[in-house]
């Protein structure tokens, strides 16, 4: 099974059924419910660090939508990849991806919330040089979340 990472458009001009698709990926990989609107409001423009994965019927199997916080900073609003398509290097590469879209504008830090339950993630994050800068409390149902940053 072949997929591909390709430059996403704006969440706000996605059609119904590939809303649906990231609200179902967003509920079975993070637990999130989103609706329609809070989905098309993310606040993610066309740029090297808004990433879909396509599979080889071109379905959406994963994302990463990040956005240029600040001059410095860019943020990532949501990363998520199919149950199918985890542990392949394919995270890796949508990283890679973003980083280098990243340093080509001038940011020099990337920054994101995560669940403090979702050890995979934090360690994922970790790895690649974040560290955890901040504990949010009532910012997910689930428990407490993290604030994590890097130098990129
Ligand atoms: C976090 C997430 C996006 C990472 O994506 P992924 O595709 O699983 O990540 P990767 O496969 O690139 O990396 C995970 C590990 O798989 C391993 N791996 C397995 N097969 C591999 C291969 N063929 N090539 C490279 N790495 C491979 C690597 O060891 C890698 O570990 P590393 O960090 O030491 O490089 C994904 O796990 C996910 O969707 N999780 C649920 C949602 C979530 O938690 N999102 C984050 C919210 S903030």
């Amino acid at each position: 099974m072949g997929a591909r990472w390709c430059l996403g458009p704006s969440p706000k001009s996605l059609d119904r059924p590939t809303i649906e698709v990231v609200k179902q990926l967003f509920l079975d990989q993070t637990g999130e419910r989103y609706v329609e609107a809070s989905v098309r409001s993310l606040p993610i423009p066309e740029w090297g660090g808004n990433l879909v994965l396509l599979d080889e019927n071109n379905l959406l199997r994963g994302l990463l939508w990040a956005n240029k916080f600040s001059d410095q900073r860019v943020r990532v609003v949501a990363f998520a990849i199919d149950s199918d398509f985890k542990g392949l290097g394919l995270g890796s590469q949508a990283w890679n991806h973003l980083l280098a879209a990243a340093r080509e504008d001038g940011h020099t830090e990337v920054q994101l919330e995560v669940r403090g339950d979702n050890h995979h993630a934090i360690e994922f994050y970790r790895r690649r040089g974040l560290d955890i800068i901040d504990t949010l409390e009532g910012y997910y149902k689930a428990g407490v979340g993290y604030v994590m940053r890097g130098n990129i």
